[in-house]
């Protein structure tokens, strides 16, 4: 539908951007920080490793100031579970929790709105060792981590995300780093049911200890299109549509299984192992509002039988390669790619908002958007229009969707400043602000403001009046 005038961004929209702590941070194992999962991971040839990233952890300072200037009235970041437990299960580390008051009380007296990942792939290695989320305790572990980080810092964070892309884990849990080579089906998703009841007891623990906490999940949302109109194609994305999404919203709002989500488990020989007393658990609270990932659209078509096609496609946790018997992957004709293959696909921004809110009637976070390039830095500058042009393109249509009656509480592009990206190195940028190093050379990790910065600035200070 076509508007002739569009509703404004509500007042106190949280104009924000995002980070993780493994990919900023660096300080890999400082000041009593165990490792985690991701630091035994071994980046793709010709990468950077997470040791030092872009050094936030000593200059979240500097970092805070420039968030700041930059007008940001909320700010999506992660606090690393073996910062705070270094083995998961035993002492909480003094100087892990004190770095993270530190940056919250930054935040807080620059008036930015801080907003909380518990959990962002960085599983304690510790954990991951005894199973990790294979492994109920793991269970409890959460739950206990997530009491610490409510009574620490419940009294000055208000927003919190319980586990980053849970879906993305399941499903393409060995690209980004976070499962182990030859997991299979039956064990991803038998962890994916603990994380789910590990998540359903951080809502709850949310609800109890901190005052006017808001708690929700945060998946990666790539609305699924059929590649024509022939009805096989049509089941067979919402097929993609239910593995990929409302499995796990569903679980997330209401604790149920989704029907045709179970079905699929069971004809994989993957259904979870389901104790009594769990589906209590997952229908003891509700979140207050759904975050989501939203960085492109995936096209697909009914299962040809053709494994070579599937095979030679390059997949990523963004383009599925697809799955025997359920759905092939298909290109989208109408939307071009970035630099690294991913699609974009503005509208479909739009798409997911009324998909979600139609579906669960709760208030929507965009968590992540954003667009990796390989930007240059030449006398001090880095011209980025292509970020630009992305961007205001998704702003646009999250203004459409306010317009629609969508509930949208606010945004966090990807990323707040350049960090290293999932399984890209550093070459992958996404910040408004360049971090001036490369992938083995880490010269002075100096800080420039992109084209970019100047322009959300604008956008912010306008409140989304101005996106030109
Ligand atoms: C999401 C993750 O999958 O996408 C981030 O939550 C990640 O951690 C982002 O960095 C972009 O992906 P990538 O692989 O380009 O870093």
């Amino acid at each position: 539908m076509q508007y002739r005038e569009l509703k404004p961004f509500p007042d106190g929209f949280l104009w924000s951007a995002a980070t993780a702590a493994y990919q900023i941070e660096g300080a890999w194992d400082a000041d009593g920080k165990g490792p985690s999962i991701i630091d035994t991971w071994t980046p793709p040839e010709g990468t950077s490793d997470f040791t030092v990233a872009s050094d936030h952890y000593h200059r979240y300072a500097e970092d805070v100031a420039l968030l700041a200037e930059l007008g940001l009235t909320a700010y999506r970041f992660s606090i690393s579970w073996p910062r705070i437990i270094p083995d998961g299960t035993g002492e909480v580390n003094p100087a892990g929790v004190a770095f993270y008051h530190r940056l919250i009380d930054a935040l807080v007296e620059h008036g930015i709105e801080p907003i909380v990942t518990m959990y962002h792939f960085d599983l304690p290695l510790a954990l991951d060792q005894q199973g990790g989320w294979s492994n109920r305790a793991t269970i409890d572990a959460y739950a206990r981590y997530a009491e610490v980080l409510f009574r620490e810092y419940g009294e000055k964070v208000k927003y919190w995300l319980t586990i980053n892309e849970q879906n993305n884990m399941i499903l393409y849990g060995e690209v980004i780093g976070t499962a182990r080579p030859g997991t299979t089906k039956r064990e991803l998703y038998q962890t994916n049911h603990h994380m789910m009841l590990a998540q359903a007891r951080a809502f709850r623990l949310c609800h109890a200890l901190v005052p006017d906490g808001r708690i929700g999940p945060a998946p990666n949302f790539a609305l699924v299109y059929p590649e024509t109109c022939h009805p096989l194609d049509v089941l067979a994305a919402d097929d993609l549509n239910v593995i990929r999404h409302w499995l796990y919203f569903d679980l997330a709002v209401d604790g149920v299984y989704n029907s045709i989500a179970w079905a699929y488990l069971e004809e994989k020989g993957a259904a979870p192992e389901i104790l009594p007393g769990d589906l209590e658990i997952l229908t003891a609270d509700r979140p207050d509002f759904l975050a989501f990932n939203y960085y492109n659209t995936q096209t697909v078509a009914r299962p040809s039988g053709d494994d070579a096609e599937r095979q030679s496609r390059v997949a990523d946790q963004q383009m599925s390669p697809g799955e025997e018997g359920v759905y092939d992957s298909a290109d989208n004709p109408y939307l071009a790619r970035t630099e690294f293959g991913w699609e974009v696909d503005p509208i479909g921004l739009r798409a997911s908002f009324r998909a979600l809110w139609n579906r669960y009637r709760l208030p929507l976070l965009v968590t992540e958007n954003g667009l990796g390039a390989f930007d240059r830095l030449i006398d001090g500058q880095v011209h980025d229009p292509y970020r630009i042009d992305y961007l205001r393109d998704h702003i646009a249509q999250i203004q459409l969707a306010i317009s629609d009656g969508v509930e949208v509480i606010g945004y966090c592009p990807w990323s707040a400043i350049d960090l290293v990206s999932t399984h890209q190195g550093v070459a992958k940028r996404y910040g408004f602000v360049y971090v001036d190093r490369d992938e083995f050379d880490l010269k002075e990790l100096a800080r420039y403001r992109k084209d970019s910065f100047a322009w959300y600035q604008r956008v912010i200070a306008s409140n989304g009046a101005e996106l030109g």
